[in-house]
Parts: structure tokens; C-alpha cells; sequence
């Protein structure tokens, strides 16, 4: 005899750092409430299909009832010789009202309802992730809101490049943003799918409702396949991808935020609030809270990969293995939580130094592009523009001057198409508001825009 809950058949019990081993309670003990909800509903079902009778019912639902509420109150005491959640709950309940406990079990097997926990667990987590995304986007547009006609110099390969409004680039992140939560949003239709009653993989012979325990946990679906429904950890799978990519959005933000910062930069300034000192040296001021978003990524991604590589090679429908997919889902949701809350609040509290983009729209070759734009509206073949355009810039890296520093008849010596006019065209505030195109970066279209994202918002 073992003394567990599945202990008939064994002469002899494991050693307990063996079972210390197989346990998961240390970690799946997150699920306590999912596991109450699921089994409550099971046993209202049970009743309903009248499999237990009404007595057995109340007694089950009032002990789980109180062990709920305990959970609440964090009175629960976990322990490791029982395994995991559920056993532990059972444990719990049959020592709270005899052995009628016993029967909560009728037609259920562990593996569906793990698999209805973690069901439960995402559906509700994901729609936070979504709200937090949300805050964050809300953020970003009050940001740009206060940037339209702040120009600031637009790179490729961390080249100047062309100038750009600031708020254009900011946008950027919130478009991102809203792909990862219609992610997110799609993949709550594959969370919201009961496995409750698919039992250990084919079904039960209890005459049970699965439709009627769908129902009543909140439910859209319920697998087609039991055994399907047991082995089936895409939606995790999902998360983890959907939360990866979400990562990867962050840490590029993180990555412009850190440089921003720096003194080479200066674009901007993050909150005291959201930045540290060095033990060391007085002067420093760390994008610390940018630096860890940008280094977490990785342990999203390293999750993902932890879960495909588990699930690779296993054949159906449970097995073991899959305890694994728990603690990962746990880590990435907390750093997707966290790094959310964080970002929100380091890109609304940053202040930004206009004037010091101003200044490096003004000293730069960004709006070379511009003067071959303007030969090419001339009629001028474009190459050929462009080779015109690249003699002047360096004419005037030789001479230690800007394009607009230029006198007409040294652009002339290039090309007479070129007039007085092209200065006009040349000053960095007008390359900006020429730039009309749908989704340019012309001040009318950041304001277009702008006000897409505040109808999504709403
Ligand atoms: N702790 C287990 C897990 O997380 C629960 C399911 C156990 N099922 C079983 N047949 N051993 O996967």
C-alpha cells in the first residue's frame, strides 16, 4: 500500500525525494481556483445527469464551496506527497466531509481535468494580457498626441535617413501592438473549448452532459475528440508564440528607448521613477527597466521552444511530459504581465527633448532625398537625380556644410534644373508635410492616423 490516491495496485511507496521528483504542486497550485470552478461544475453535472444523487451533490458542492474559499483566504496547505492540485483538492475535501468525496471523481479523469484547468486559466489571463496591451497602446498615442510636428530624424541601418514627425515613429509600435492583440484575441476561440469528460482519453460509460459542463464553467465549445481533448496543448503552444512575438515588440522598443537615452542621443529622457543609479558612479542614470524587457524576451522565447521541443515527440494521448507545460505558460505570463505594466508606464512618464531633435534634423543629409525627388519631378530621370543629389552631398561633406548651406550656383554647377525654389523643398519641416501619402509621415496623415487608433481604442 502507498497511500495514494492511486495506490492499490503498489506493494511499496516511492522514497519522497522520488516523489518530490514527479510532483507538481509547487507550481500548479496556481490553478487552485480553475480546479475548484471545474470540479464544482463536474459535480453539478453528475447531478444533473443524475449520476450522484442530490444529497452526495450538496455535500460535494459545499466542501469544494469551502475549500474555495479557504483558497482565498491562502489557509490551503499544500503538500507534496499528494502530487499536484488536484489530488491535493481531493485529499483536502475527503478529509473535510468522509468518503462521499471520493465519488467527485465519477466519469473524470486527471488528464481532462488539467487540461480544463489550464483551459480556464488562459482564457481569463489572455483578456487581461489584452487589456494591459491596451493601456500600453493608450500610452503610446498620448505620446504621439504631443509629438504630430516634433521632427526627428527617421533611420535605416541606424542611418539618417529621411526626417519624419516623432509621433510617426511611435505609431509604429502601436500598430504592432494591435496585431499581437488580435493574436491574442483569436486565439481566446481555441482556448475557450471544454475538455471536461473526455475522461483519461476515450470517454466514460457514466451518462454524463459534457455539453451542460461546458455550459456552466462559461464555455463557447467542447472538443469533438476525446482524446484530442486531453492531448491538445496548442493553445498553450499559442500563447507562448503570441507572447514571444509580443516580446519581441517590446524589446525593440526597449532597444530605441535605451538609445534614445544616452547622451550621444538624448531624444529623451525616462522618469526617475523608471530608471537607477550606479553603486559607483554618481552621474548614472540606467534604462534598467528598459534593458530587462529587452533581456526577457529571451525567456519568452526559450518557454516556446521548451514546450514545442516537450511536444515533439510524444505519442497520444497523455503522458507525463506534459506536466511540463505549466511552469513556462506561468514565467511567460508573468513576464508579459510585468514588462506590459512596466512599458506603459516608462513611455508615458518619459519626457522628450524636441529640441534636440529639431537640432539633428537640422544638421544632417536627411533631406537629400528631397532634392532628388525635386530633379526628378523636373522630368529629370530619377538615377540620374539621385547621382546629381549624391555629387552635391559630397561637395558639401568636403566643404563641411549642409545641403542648404549650399549657394544656387553651386547646385547649378550639377544641374540648372535646379532654382531657388529647391530651398523651400530642402528644409526638413516641409520634406515632413509634403509627405502625403496614405500612411506617410506628413502631418495630416500622423493625424489620420491618430485618430484610427483612438477608434480602436474606444
Ligand atoms: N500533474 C499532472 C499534470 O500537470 C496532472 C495530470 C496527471 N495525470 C496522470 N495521468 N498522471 O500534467
Amino acid at each position: 500500500m502507498s497511500g495514494k490516491a492511486w495506490g492499490g495496485r503498489f506493494q511499496k511507496s516511492a522514497e519522497a525525494w522520488v516523489d518530490e521528483f514527479g510532483a507538481s504542486i509547487g507550481f500548479d497550485q496556481q490553478l487552485v481556483t480553475e480546479d475548484i470552478e471545474g470540479s464544482i461544475a463536474h459535480v453539478t453535472m453528475l447531478g444533473a445527469c443524475e449520476i450522484l444523487t442530490a444529497d452526495e451533490v450538496k455535500t460535494i458542492k459545499d466542501g469544494l464551496e469551502q475549500l474555495k474559499i479557504k483558497a482565498e483566504n491562502n489557509e490551503l496547505d499544500f503538500k507534496v506527497e499528494n502530487e499536484d492540485i488536484h489530488l491535493n483538492l481531493e485529499k483536502m475535501l475527503t478529509d473535510m466531509i468522509g468518503p462521499v468525496g471520493g465519488k467527485l471523481h465519477t466519469g473524470r479523469s486527471r488528464n481532462d481535468q488539467v487540461a480544463t484547468d489550464m483551459h480556464l486559466f488562459l482564457k481569463k489571463r489572455v483578456k487581461e494580457v489584452i487589456g494591459l496591451i491596451e493601456n500600453f497602446q493608450q500610452a503610446i498615442v498620448t505620446q504621439a498626441e504631443d509629438n504630430v510636428e516634433t521632427l526627428a530624424p527617421g533611420y535605416t541601418h541606424l542611418q539618417r535617413a529621411q526626417p519624419i514627425s516623432f509621433a510617426h515613429h511611435l505609431m509604429t509600435y502601436f500598430w504592432m501592438l494591435e496585431r499581437d492583440k488580435q493574436r491574442f484575441t483569436e486565439s481566446v476561440k481555441r482556448i475557450d473549448i471544454s475538455p471536461l469528460g473526455a475522461g483519461a482519453l476515450a470517454g466514460t460509460t457514466f451518462p454524463i452532459d459534457r455539453e451542460l459542463s461546458a455550459e456552466l464553467l462559461g464555455f463557447s465549445a467542447v472538443y469533438q475528440n476525446s482524446i484530442d481533448a486531453v492531448s491538445d496543448r496548442d493553445f498553450i503552444v499559442e500563447f507562448l508564440s503570441n507572447s514571444s512575438l509580443l516580446m519581441a515588440h517590446l524589446s525593440r522598443f526597449a532597444e530605441e528607448i535605451i538609445i534614445w537615452s544616452t547622451d550621444e542621443f538624448k531624444f529623451i529622457e525616462l522618469d526617475d521613477a523608471f530608471s537607477t543609479g550606479s553603486s559607483i558612479m554618481p552621474q548614472k542614470k540606467n534604462p534598467d527597466m528598459a534593458e530587462l524587457i529587452r533581456g526577457k524576451a529571451g525567456r519568452a522565447y526559450g518557454n516556446l521552444i521548451g514546450l514545442l521541443t516537450v511536444l515533439k515527440g510524444i505519442p497520444l494521448a497523455y503522458n507525463k511530459d506534459m506536466q511540463e507545460d505549466k511552469e513556462g505558460m506561468f514565467d511567460t505570463l508573468h513576464t508579459v504581465v510585468g514588462s506590459l505594466k512596466i512599458f506603459e508606464g516608462m513611455v508615458r512618464t518619459m519626457s522628450v527633448n524636441k529640441d534636440v531633435l529639431h537640432k539633428a534634423v537640422h544638421n544632417d543629409f536627411s533631406n537629400a532625398t528631397e532634392l532628388a525627388d525635386y530633379l526628378a519631378a523636373k522630368g529629370m530621370p530619377f538615377r540620374e537625380a539621385h547621382e546629381v543629389t549624391g555629387k552635391l552631398v559630397f561637395t558639401c561633406i568636403q566643404k563641411g556644410i549642409y545641403l542648404l548651406d549650399l549657394s544656387i550656383e553651386e547646385m547649378q554647377k550639377e544641374s540648372t534644373l535646379l532654382e531657388a525654389d529647391v530651398f523651400d523643398v530642402l528644409a526638413p519641416e516641409a520634406a515632413v508635410k509634403r509627405r502625403h501619402s496614405l500612411g506617410g509621415t506628413g502631418f495630416d496623415q500622423v493625424k489620420i492616423q491618430l485618430q484610427k487608433a483612438n477608434e480602436l481604442l474606444k
